[in-house]
């Protein structure tokens, strides 16, 4: 401990050496040797858990990305400087709460960025509510994060599982489309996002057909896609994710429903995999909180930024990360960088209206994001936006989180 180090050094020796530690950043404003470290100086530590193999590695990767072009973007403006624990989740339920944990216990990050899958953010929630730990979600939908087990420190930058489904569900109601098969992993946001679509179609007076499932992450299609073409439905809404919508798509077409049975599903279907399929996406419609050839100088300058620093184009999942990093921005700003004054932090993140390349984004009472789910329809390599399918959707409503003061 620097304390140990410096306690009985005295005079010209002692404050050369003072004069040191200040400029190497050991010391705490005000100075004084009681002050030294933990210091004020010291780097905020970020924990990014996030998948960085399987089949949501490429998730994983453009979260990060995203994340740090922010931080990089916001600069000194953050008061000071972000240091990352990086540790990959691999999807993997079982480890949530345990790397979770790692990261809190002995890492010390300040703050938990992560993650993706539904089942690992439920590891995760238990840590950081136990722990306090600031933590942003950068994309799992789990609903009860910010439903029943919505607390302070919690916040989602990314959507409720529920949310992108939703607007589905009208959409295709609204066509006249009656009679739908739904195919999703069964897991808690293939689960939750069939509820979200089926809440609006059934209203608009659907009707539900079949509910076919498979396990997460499996991808053996055939079976399922044989009895898709014997039930005949007038639509198909799927939720899948990275490798296995790619998969997906791919078997479709191959099994040759395409163009012959109408596919629907949220973005994350075709986001991120349009490069990998080939045709197979082709006029696929579905529904989320981003699209590509959204118009606004804000997109436009990020589109930009993380193309240049990345060799790559951004994706939804890379907007979640940016976002996740302008909303830490809002809190480290409000706080100059004393990241201790986590009441303060928070209190300016609730409140914060994001600038988001989506449109605007601010967080509900649970501090799950209002935004607007665009409808989108796949021509050649974009999932170009073709209108607003809904408004500023709240969704799920907030009623089922009764927030702690
Ligand atoms: C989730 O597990 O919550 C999840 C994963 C990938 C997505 C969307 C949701 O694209």
């Amino acid at each position: 401990m620097p304390n140990d180090l410096y306690h009985d050094i005295k005079g010209a020796k002692r404050r050369e050496l003072i004069k040191a530690a200040a400029a190497a950043g050991l010391l705490a404003a005000g100075g004084g040797l009681s002050t030294l470290a933990p210091a004020q100086s010291a780097k905020v530590k970020v924990g990014l858990m996030l998948p960085y193999t399987g089949t949501f590695a490429q998730l994983g990767v453009a979260i990060a990305n995203g994340f740090k072009l922010a931080v990089d973007e916001q600069g000194k403006s953050l008061g000071r400087e972000i240091e990352y624990v990086t540790l990959d989740d691999e999807s993997d339920p079982p480890k949530g709460a345990d790397r979770a944990n790692q990261l809190v216990t002995r890492d010390k990050v300040d703050v938990l960025v992560g993650t993706v899958h539904s089942g690992v953010q439920m590891g995760i929630v238990k840590i950081v509510r136990e722990s306090g730990v600031l933590h942003i979600i950068p994309n799992a939908g789990v609903e009860a994060a910010t439903g029943q087990l919505c607390a302070p420190n919690i916040f989602r930058t990314s959507f409720a599982n529920g949310q992108p489904a939703y607007p589905m569900g009208k959409v295709v109601a609204d066509r006249g489309l009656k009679n739908v098969v739904t195919l999703a992993w069964r897991y808690g946001a293939g689960e939750e996002s069939v509820a979200g679509f089926k809440d609006s179609f059934l209203k608009g007076g659907g009707k539900i057909v079949k509910e076919l499932w498979l396990p997460f992450p499996n991808v053996e299609f055939q079976s399922l896609l044989t009895e898709i073409a014997s039930l005949k439905p007038d639509a198909v809404f799927v939720f899948f994710a990275g490798g296995g919508a790619a998969k997906f798509l791919t078997d479709w077409k191959a099994a040759g429903l395409k163009g012959r049975i109408p596919l629907f599903g949220t973005g994350f279907l075709t986001e991120g995999v349009l490069e990998a399929v080939g045709d197979a996406a082709e006029g696929i419609e579905t529904t989320l909180h981003y699209g590509d050839g959204i118009d606004t100088p804000k997109n436009r300058a990020f589109r930009l930024a993380y193309a240049k620093t990345f060799k790559l184009q951004p994706d939804v999942y890379a907007v979640q990360g940016y976002d996740a990093g302008l909303l830490f921005a809002a809190g480290m700003k409000a706080v100059k960088g004393d990241v201790s004054k986590k009441k303060e932090m928070i209190a300016a993140m609730r409140v914060a209206s994001i600038d988001s390349p989506r449109g605007k984004m601010t967080m509900s009472k649970a501090h799950n994001p209002i935004h607007d789910m665009y409808l989108r329809k796949v021509v050649g390599k974009e999932n170009r936006v073709t209108g607003v399918a809904m408004k500023a959707l709240d969704y799920p409503p907030s009623g089922t989180c009764k927030m702690p003061a």
